[in-house]
């Protein structure tokens, strides 16, 4: 089962995908938290990165195509992958496809996570993240048990540099200008299927679990 998680930044789709890691058994493949590891790690590609990440721009297409192509390739993916945050352009989207049909394989479907943009502000400028293991948090929706600490490994949470307000306004432009025709792409192949991204996170798994296995 090969799915794409894809809506603006703060839609719940690294949220999600976690989630349905642990429901379906396989793995979330997430360009930003790759490119994130790359620029703490101080790569040649993390230096290139983190200047247009930082400010909310995209990394170029030949960047992430290259990181995506690597990861599909490795064995944990055999059974079927779960895209969060790739393709975030048409042209991501259709070298996509080129590496699907190399490699004998093809994108069941893509879950199209619809959330307001004040909603979305809200959820991301109160967003924080675990510096060990990678677990996110709210401070008000899904608040840890110890304020700054991750209630599985007990590392130290962070803001992340885009969680800026201006920051923030900039990814919502660059994702309704380059990342929303991404949608059109795929109704077109009859693959998208949209689903309101407000409410219950467990509530919203269920409404994607509905789609994905009725598939
Ligand atoms: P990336 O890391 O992919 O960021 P994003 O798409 O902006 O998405 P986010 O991670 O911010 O949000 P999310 O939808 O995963 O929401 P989350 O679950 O965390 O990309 C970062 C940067 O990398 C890009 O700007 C770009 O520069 C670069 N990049 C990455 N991929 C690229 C590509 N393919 N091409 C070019 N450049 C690329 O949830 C957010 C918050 O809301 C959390 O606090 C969570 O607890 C809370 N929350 C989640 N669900 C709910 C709910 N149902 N109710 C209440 N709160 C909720």
């Amino acid at each position: 089962m090969n799915l794409i998680l894809v809506g603006p930044p703060g839609s719940g789709k690294g949220t999600q995908a976690k989630m349905m890691v642990d429901k379906y058994g396989i793995p979330q493949i997430s360009t930003g938290d790759i490119l994130r590891e790359a620029v703490k790690e101080g790569s040649p590609l993390g230096k290139k990165a983190k200047t247009l990440m930082d400010q909310g721009s995209l990394v170029p297409d030949d960047i992430v195509i290259g990181i995506i192509e690597e990861r599909l390739g490795k064995p944990d993916c055999k059974g079927g992958f779960i895209l969060d945050g790739f393709p975030r352009t048409v042209t991501q989207a259709a070298v996509l496809d080129n590496i699907m049909e190399k490699m004998s394989l093809k994108i069941d479907r893509l879950i199209n996570i619809e959330v307001g943009d004040e909603e979305l502000l809200k959820r991301l400028t109160g967003r924080r993240t675990c510096k060990d293991c990678g677990r996110g948090y709210h401070v008000s929706f899904d608040p840890p048990k110890t304020e700054g600490v991750c209630n599985e490994c007990k590392g130290e949470l962070f803001q992340r540099v885009d969680d800026k307000e201006d920051t923030i306004r900039s990814r919502l432009k660059v994702y309704h200008g380059q990342t929303a025709p991404v949608i059109e792409y795929y109704k077109k192949k009859n693959l998208s299927r949209t689903v309101d991204g407000v409410g219950k996170m467990e509530e919203v798994l269920r409404k994607i679990c509905d789609i994905v296995d009725r598939r």
